[in-house]
């Protein structure tokens, strides 16, 4: 199973490190939106999007990233996101469903938060993705690597 993982991680590198647990267990690299043509990702059988969630939506790199993959052949995909606060990740499969991915899972983790409410005290959710959180996320991709 071909797989890769986009990711946009840009305030403190919180989805990244989701990312780095997940690509040995998948055999995927980490790829910057920037780094692959939209079209070369047709050879992928599974694909990871991840990014933070900036003011309630995903980082919009990515979701100009995924306007930009032409509708191909059915293929698989699934959402990793970290926030301060639980996320709306329905907009993000919708987009991607509406490029012919079959959206087969999520992973959401809480992460340190410095938006600007928040700041002041120097954020919130401080110190994760924690051991624990990165547990999960290994955990989250052995069962994606071992789905039939
Ligand atoms: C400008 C800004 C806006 C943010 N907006 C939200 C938000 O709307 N909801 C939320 O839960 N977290 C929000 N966050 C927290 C980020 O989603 C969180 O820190 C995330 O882990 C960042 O991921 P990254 O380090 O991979 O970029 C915001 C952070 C920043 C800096």
């Amino acid at each position: 199973m071909k797989t890769a993982l986009v990711c946009v991680s840009v305030s403190h590198g919180n989805t990244r490190r989701i990312a780095e647990q997940m690509a040995p267990i998948l055999h995927a690299p980490i790829l910057e939106p920037e780094e692959i043509d939209p079209a070369a990702l047709a050879d992928y059988d599974l694909v990871g999007f991840g990014s933070g969630i900036f003011n309630l939506a995903f980082h919009p790199r990515l979701r100009d990233f995924v306007r930009s993959l032409p509708e191909g052949r059915p293929r698989r995909a699934f959402v990793y996101v970290t926030s301060g606060f639980p996320p709306r990740t329905h907009p993000l499969v919708q987009q991607l469903e509406g490029k012919g991915y079959q959206v087969v899972d999520t992973f959401a983790c809480r992460a340190l938060d410095t938006w600007l409410p928040f700041k002041a005290v120097g954020g919130i959710r401080k110190g994760r993705p924690d051991a624990a959180d990165l547990a999960a996320a290994r955990a989250f991709a052995e069962k994606l690597r071992d789905r039939p």
